[in-house]
């Protein structure tokens, strides 16, 4: 059950698992374990339905092996006669996030949680435990270098019958050893950093009883959109949705609220800001595309594939600690890479992943992209560089105070010369991470003016010289050139034309 209970207090605060309804035997188990955790760390106290549902506990009853992890008091974990076994009176040092996943599935980014649980099967797909991350996080505050984001590292493997009392004896370290001084330095990884993995390690294993085992070799993680129809895996489908910038509204709203009403769908919101419509028969298919294709919800091939791997967090007018644009900026933001793309000759189906947040705080995990955008003052952000499409390295600061109307001369050489200069499959992350700043900066400063359009086909061969000229005007109040504005005009028609029809 996705809840806003204890959201914003120092406490856990969300347990993340894939949001894809697979009923494969490990997705289930990392559902389940997901949901378990969440119940051992929930506050004990009763002000939320006092306040909120007259007292009523709405909330379903926890299985009793969480009940007894919580009480289990074998190690020392808790404070034996309070209402809060686990937080006591003064709860944690700062906020707490921990996603559950299956190996090869990053849909969570799960090393940017506090915590990050793998479940890890046999040969037969049986799951037998868990690989545990520690450490991840992205707030930073700008010019105070001793802020840092900081990706999890592996802290070891338990069996699966151990894992509720792990996360309890891990959440005991941050809580007695966490500083509670500066809210800078509280999270987790500010411990783990000054002590490092193998003392975390010891202090963990005095709460959790035992050692832990060596941690299990995993597959290559893999950015997962689910966007599109697929099998659930018992005779039904869901269908994950792209809402641009995560924004819905208008008839889009209307129409989604129809479809799920109408079929009485469940529906999960997944870490990208997509949705997940769930439990779909196969005959709903049909009229559901349509329907969606009419409100603008179209399949993933006729969505831009820079607006798929993108994210922004709310900023303004949202978000009171904002200092720029992010979601409202967004749009305008992938339009002119878009456009810088096309210019220095990149494919329509080339992707980077571009993530925008108003303020340090990276709601949005723009240090994890290939290209982060950092609010650093109004109309004005840090460049970060080098994250990977899979999410799994940490960009870097590569510039600060680009005002968001020179984004071109930043972004068109480092583009350009991406084009140019890659190796095989050689992602925009991991070439900048190759090249070294030292190039790119030299690349950014010798950057003379914007490129001819690289575009292989000339408009004018197409159109009469009235409706070329027309449409150079339209293209030059959008910033664009007319190559650009004709290819998105032909894109949507096609688009427009095709959704909906495919069974
Ligand atoms: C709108 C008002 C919001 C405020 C005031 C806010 C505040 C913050 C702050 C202060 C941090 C830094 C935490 C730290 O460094 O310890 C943070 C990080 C984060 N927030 Fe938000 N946030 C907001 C909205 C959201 C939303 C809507 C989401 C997603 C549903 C979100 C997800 C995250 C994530 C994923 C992080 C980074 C991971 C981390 O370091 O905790 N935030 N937020
Ligand atoms: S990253 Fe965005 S949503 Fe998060 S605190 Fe900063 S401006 Fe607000």
């Amino acid at each position: 059950m996705g809840s806003t209970l204890g959201a914003c207090g120092d406490l856990n605060r969300n347990v993340l698992a894939p949001a894809a309804p697979y009923t494969k035997k490990e997705y289930a188990f990392a559902q389940e374990t997901a949901e378990n955790i969440a119940s051992l760390l929930t506050p004990q106290s009763g002000a939320y339905y006092d306040l909120w549902v007259d007292g009523e506990k709405i909330m379903s009853a926890e299985p009793p092996e969480v009940t007894e992890a919580r009480n289990d008091n074998s190690h020392g974990t808790n404070f034996p006669d309070s209402p809060e076994p686990i937080y006591g009176t003064q709860f944690l040092p700062r906020k707490f996030k921990i996603a559950v996943t299956v190996p090869t599935d990053n849909s969570v980014d799960i090393l940017t949680n506090d915590i990050g649980v793998v479940v890890v099967s046999d040969a037969d797909g049986e799951p037998q435990g868990f690989n545990i991350y520690v450490g991840g996080g992205m707030g930073r505050t700008h010019r105070v270098e001793t802020t840092f984001p900081r990706l999890g590292e592996p802290l070891g493997y338990v069996p699966k019958d151990d894992i509720l009392y792990a996360i309890k004896a891990i959440v005991v370290t941050q809580r007695e050893n966490g500083r509670r001084d500066d809210r800078k330095y509280s999270r987790m990884k500010y411990l783990i950093s000054q002590w490092g993995i193998e003392k975390f390690r010891t202090v963990v294993e005095q709460y959790y009883g035992k050692k832990f085992e060596p941690f299990r070799e995993l597959p290559e993680w893999e950015f997962k959109s689910y966007l599109g129809w697929h099998e659930q895996g018992d005779g039904l489908m869901f269908c994950g949705l792209h809402v641009d910038n995560g924004r819905i509204g208008g008839k889009m709203k209307k129409t989604l609220r129809e479809i799920i009403e109408k079929y009485n769908l469940n529906v999960c919101i997944t870490p990208n800001q997509n949705l997940i419509l769930c439990d779909i028969r196969r005959s709903w298919k049909r009229p559901i595309t349509t329907a969606l294709a009419q409100a603008g919800l179209l399949q993933p091939r006729y969505v831009d594939p820079l607006n798929i791997t993108s994210m922004a967090c709310p900023a303004l007018p949202l978000c009171p600690l904002a200092i720029t644009e992010a979601e409202r900026g967004i749009p305008d933001i992938l339009k002119r890479v878009r456009a810088v793309f096309d210019k220095v000759g990149l494919k329509y189906n080339e992707s980077v992943v571009i993530r925008v947040t108003g303020c340090p705080n990276g709601c949005a995990r723009p240090y994890m992209a290939e290209l982060g955008m950092v609010g650093d003052g109004p109309n004005s952000y840090q460049i970060w560089l080098g994250g990977a499409p899979n999410q799994t390295t940490l960009a870097k600061c590569f510039m600060n105070k680009v005002k968001v109307q020179d984004l071109e001369k930043v972004l068109e050489p480092l583009f350009y010369h991406w084009k140019r200069k890659r190796q095989q499959g050689e992602s925009f992350g991991s070439f900048t991470t190759r090249m070294g700043f030292d190039k790119l900066q030299e690349m950014v400063d010798k950057w003379e003016g914007p490129l001819e359009s690289g575009s292989r086909f000339n408009l004018k061969l197409f159109t009469d010289r009235q409706t070329y000229e027309a449409m150079a005007e339209l293209a030059r109040l959008e910033n664009k050139t007319a190559h650009q504005l004709a290819m998105e005009v032909i894109r949507n028609y096609v688009a427009s034309q095709e959704n909906g029809k495919a069974e």
